[in-house]
């Protein structure tokens, strides 16, 4: 199903605050996904550190936490690549496979879209067991360029 598929009305990407930091922090991958998403906690201190144009997001479905997205909107990069893109996707590992991340990037498009964005990008680690059929299914290809061993995938966006 596309990125671009009406969600429930229960589910949304919150801010980050203090009100909510802890449950971001208990948003756990399975253990045998860590190998392709950076902890919630590294995530977080590097969106801090980048908190000019990182964008971090809780997934909430009612009032359940059930993810977590850090996007990056950055028009000044000199990179293409990096001037939008999802830096990290996590989707908690017991609340997998209901359609949290397949929303999540179609909120992190339609955030970029009403910024101006025509272009998409994510990196991801390729391999079995990995988020590549994922990005697949939710209109992300790959470029043919791979970084850090990497494979960068695009979204064109429709206005
Ligand atoms: C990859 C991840 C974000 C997917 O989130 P999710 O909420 O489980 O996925 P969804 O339920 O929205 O799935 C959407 C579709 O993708 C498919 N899909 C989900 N994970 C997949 C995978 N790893 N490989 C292939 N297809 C996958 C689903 O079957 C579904 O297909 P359908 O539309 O035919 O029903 C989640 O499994 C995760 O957090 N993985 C560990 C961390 C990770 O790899 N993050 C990405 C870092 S770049």
């Amino acid at each position: 199903m596309p990125a671009t598929t009406t969600p429930a009305p229960s589910l949304r990407l919150a801010e980050i605050t203090p009100a909510n930091v802890d449950a971001a922090l208990g948003v756990k991958v399975r253990e045998d996904q860590n190998a392709f998403v950076a902890p919630v906690e590294r995530s977080l201190a590097e969106a801090y550190a980048s908190r000019a144009t990182a964008w971090p997001r809780l997934v909430m479905d009612g009032d359940e936490a059930v993810g977590f997205v850090v996007a990056n909107f950055a028009p000044d990069e000199e990179e293409p690549d990096f001037r939008c893109g999802i830096w990290r996707l996590n989707i908690a590992g017991d609340a997998q496979g209901r359609g949290y991340g397949r929303f999540a990037v179609g909120a992190v498009a339609a955030e970029a879209r009403v910024r101006g964005n025509r272009r998409l990008t994510v990196m991801w680690v390729p391999g079995g067991g990995g988020p590549e059929g994922f990005y697949l299914g939710a209109g992300f290809r790959p470029t043919g360029r791979v970084m850090g061993g990497q494979v960068v995938g695009e979204m064109v966006l429709d206005r």
